[in-house]
């Protein structure tokens, strides 16, 4: 990435709302951040390297992510290194993304799990292949990793678990059956497993972000476009009305909390969620 693209990347961040924490206590710590080339993940994956943290970026798409890590690697002190691969919700992808990051940097302190996506589509409307590959990316991909990760996260002493699910597993959406069912799944497990590692100091929170400003915002915008039979800013604008903070998050307010979470100041905060949504969510819980 030249001076003029890294000037745009500044741009970028500012235009997204504002500038990233620091955190002196993510120095030399490693983390594997999926779901990285883009969106919450590569947000996250900046404020941890601009903190000084070793980062594993996880994707699909080989040349966006090298564009990504290349422009990352510029915002050090941390590195950013990329493992192209698809996350398929086998163990042997799982293992194989954390020895990769155990073994270039010997440890492992912090997963963060951001891959994926969510589909518009009913319960019936959903074919059977949808609801598989849903559940493989985002319910046994997030799981294979968190059990792949914690034995190396014992090894180093402590470590935390950070999991993008999604305010539609407290309030299950119609339109986003599939994404609701693996957000109610994986809240379930985070807190049997935080339960479970809590002795060991490891801690386990998932972020559930409302609408927020990324690529996949718009793909779902395109959808239910189609379903309306009306335009895509026409459904944008009434999701940016809703929210009574008056606009929606950004990667980076969402990436804000995640690094938090992350951090010693939530050394306390673990098998829980925290939402990140302007203020939607109606819910008392
Ligand atoms: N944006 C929202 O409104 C919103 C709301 C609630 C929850 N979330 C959740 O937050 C997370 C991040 O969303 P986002 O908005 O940042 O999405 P995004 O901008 O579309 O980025 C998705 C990222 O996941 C990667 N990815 C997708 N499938 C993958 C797979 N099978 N294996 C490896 N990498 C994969 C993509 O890489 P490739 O391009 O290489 O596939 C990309 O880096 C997702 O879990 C999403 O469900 C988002």
């Amino acid at each position: 990435m030249n001076r003029k693209s890294l000037h745009m990347v500044g741009v970028w961040i500012l235009v997204q709302g504002g500038s990233a924490m620091k955190y002196a206590e993510f120095t030399n710590k490693v983390a594997i951040v999926t779901g990285a080339s883009r969106g919450i993940g590569r947000a996250v994956a900046e404020v941890l390297i601009e903190s000084g943290a070793n980062v594993l970026l996880v994707s699909q798409h080989a040349a966006t992510l090298q564009e990504t890590v290349r422009a990352l690697s510029l915002l050090g002190p941390g590195q950013a290194v990329a493992e192209a691969c698809t996350i398929d919700g086998s163990e042997e992808t799982a293992s194989m993304i954390v020895h990769a990051a155990v073994s270039l940097w010997g440890r492992l302190d912090y997963m963060v799990n951001a891959a994926g996506g969510a589909r518009v589509a009913t319960v019936m409307g959903a074919n059977w292949n949808n609801w598989h590959e849903d559940f493989d990316v985002k319910f046994w991909g997030y799981l294979a990793l968190m059990r792949a990760a914690i034995p190396f996260m014992k090894r180093s002493g402590d470590g935390v678990v950070v999991n993008l699910v999604g305010v539609a597993g407290k309030d299950p959406n119609p339109q986003l059956a599939i994404a609701s069912a693996v957000n109610g799944a994986l809240r379930a497990v985070t807190k049997a497993l935080a339960d479970e590692v809590s002795p060991d100091h490891i801690r386990l929170i998932n972020v559930n972000p409302g609408s927020t400003e990324t690529d996949l915002l718009h793909k779902m915008a395109e959808s239910y476009a189609q379903i309306r039979h009306t335009a895509v800013d026409v459904v944008l604008d009434d999701m940016r009305r809703r929210g009574p903070l008056g606009r929606l998050p950004t990667a980076l307010d969402v990436a804000n909390v995640v690094c938090f979470l992350l951090s010693d100041g939530a050394a306390l905060v673990t098998g829980t969620s925290v939402d990140i949504d302007g203020g939607v969510h109606r819910g008392l819980a």
